[in-house]
């Protein structure tokens, strides 16, 4: 459930984060370290070097729902940027091996049917979404890097915005095929596991709702002031 509030920078970390777990994968992709006692949102973003209102952005967009899109607009791109490429390391390099490794330990011996079609459908989907965050390493982010330290190049973020597609499809029919079909006697673990995918999903819409609502509008408006 999402609630209305919206965070300053001068509520603390501990509150906000009472205020929906789910600001938790969004500290770690910040990079914030634990141990934050009762320091305000300011001082912990200060300490970490972490741009406050990128960070706010993020957090009440998490909680609210809710994109400041005016506010959106006096951000640096490069931090967008390297707030995006952390996350695609949180992915790649932690969430999405930890589901792995826990579907895996979830299937049922009686299933040998389809445990290994479960398991080449999460390969299948790692795969795409390991070609897209590919793609915006290699290609996106060197480019508003560049653009952004006033070096032009062939590319536009309007191709980017063209070519922008979906990445949590084939994580959803991998939940659907599961919560539909797959009977088992000691559901709990794959309980945990569905639990994992829901989040994951949500995660993975947030990140490209920032690409596309925040991220490429910048970006535009740097396009235009370079020009
Ligand atoms: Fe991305
Ligand atoms: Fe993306």
């Amino acid at each position: 459930m999402k609630i209305s509030r919206r965070f300053s920078g001068r509520d603390s970390v501990a509150d906000l984060v009472m205020a929906d777990y789910n600001i938790l994968p969004v500290l770690s992709r910040f990079n914030i370290p634990l141990g934050f006692g009762n320091k305000s949102i300011e001082t912990v973003c200060r300490e970490a070097n972490i741009d406050l209102n990128l960070f706010l952005l993020i957090v009440n967009f998490v909680l609210t729902g809710e994109l400041d899109r005016s506010g959106s607009l006096s951000l640096s791109p490069a931090h967008v940027v390297d707030f995006l490429h952390n996350s695609h390391e949180y992915f790649l390099a932690y969430k999405i091996p930890h589901i792995r490794q826990n579907l895996t330990n979830a299937l049922d011996a009686g299933h040998n049917d389809i445990n290994p079609m479960i398991i080449s459908f999460f390969d299948e989907f790692v795969a795409h979404l390991s070609a897209h965050f590919d793609y915006e390493e290699k290609t996106v982010f060197p480019y508003i890097r560049n653009l952004a330290r006033g070096v032009k190049t062939d590319y536009s973020i309007e191709e980017f915005s063209k070519h922008h597609e979906e990445v949590n499809e084939s994580l959803a029919e991998i939940k659907n095929l599961i919560l539909r079909y797959y009977v088992t006697a000691t559901p709990n673990r794959m309980y945990d596991v569905l639990v994992d995918i829901c989040n994951c999903e949500e995660d993975l819409d947030s990140h490209a709702t920032i690409e596309n609502t925040v991220l490429i509008p910048i970006v535009g408006r740097l396009e235009e002031q370079k020009k």
